[in-house]
């Protein structure tokens, strides 16, 4: 009988202390002006403020208005304002030159609808995927601004290719930005997942 009541005891005092436990490290994780999170909230930690999202621009280029739907989403998720990025230039022939100028590391003239760039933080940059390169005005747009100790936030679209193999140049060009993780963003669905990911929804 005596040996049970221990048992009993030895119990209790386990559980207590593992109660007591789990509320330390809530705590710690909690910012004390905030009431506790929810767990789905906990996730998101990095939120940015809405002042922070104020200072988001998404700049991309188009051809046939995919990459342009995939940055009005994204604008619409983060709040962040829309810079179109086209050719100065209009291609005489797409299918022949377009594929020249990138192998050939040409920065074509651009313009860009926003001429405040250097006020922006956070800065998207979009396009479609051309020769499983980025079109060559990204490059122009890259290399014409100082994106020095700026978060650049490549996105894409694509017939089949990835992101991937286009993401060299945001490293040569913009060796001072800090470049997130980018997106093939063919589904409309991973936008709002990937946002969430990178700390830019409340
Ligand atoms: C000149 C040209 C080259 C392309 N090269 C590729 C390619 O290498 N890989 C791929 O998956 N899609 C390729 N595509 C398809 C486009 O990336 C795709 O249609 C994209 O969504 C178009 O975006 P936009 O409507 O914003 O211009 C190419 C399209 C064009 C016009």
């Amino acid at each position: 009988m005596k040996k049970q009541r221990g048992i009993f005891i030895l119990v209790v005092a386990l559980v207590l202390g593992l109660a007591l436990a789990a509320c330390g490290s809530s705590n710690s994780s909690v910012d004390s002006s905030t009431s506790a999170p929810a767990a789905s909230e906990t996730e998101t930690s990095e939120a940015v403020s809405a002042s922070e999202t104020e200072t988001i621009l998404i700049a991309y280029f188009s051809n046939t208005g995919n990459t342009e739907e995939v940055a009005q989403k994204i604008s619409e998720y983060t709040g962040g304002s829309l810079a179109e990025i086209q050719r100065a230039e209009e291609y005489g022939d797409l299918q022949e030159e377009d594929e020249a100028e990138i192998l050939d590391g040409v920065h074509p003239e651009i313009t860009v609808s926003v001429d405040n760039i250097a006020d922006y933080d956070t800065i998207f940059v979009g396009y479609p995927i051309w020769w499983d390169e980025a079109p060559a005005m990204i490059a122009t747009f890259l290399a014409d601004n100082d994106f020095s100790g700026k978060t650049i936030i490549p996105f894409c679209t694509s017939a089949s290719d990835d992101i991937e193999n286009s993401l060299h140049i945001f490293h040569e060009l913009c060796p001072d930005a800090e470049i997130a993780e980018g997106l093939t963003a063919n589904n409309p669905d991973d936008i709002e997942p990937w946002l969430r990911e990178l700390g830019l929804l409340e």
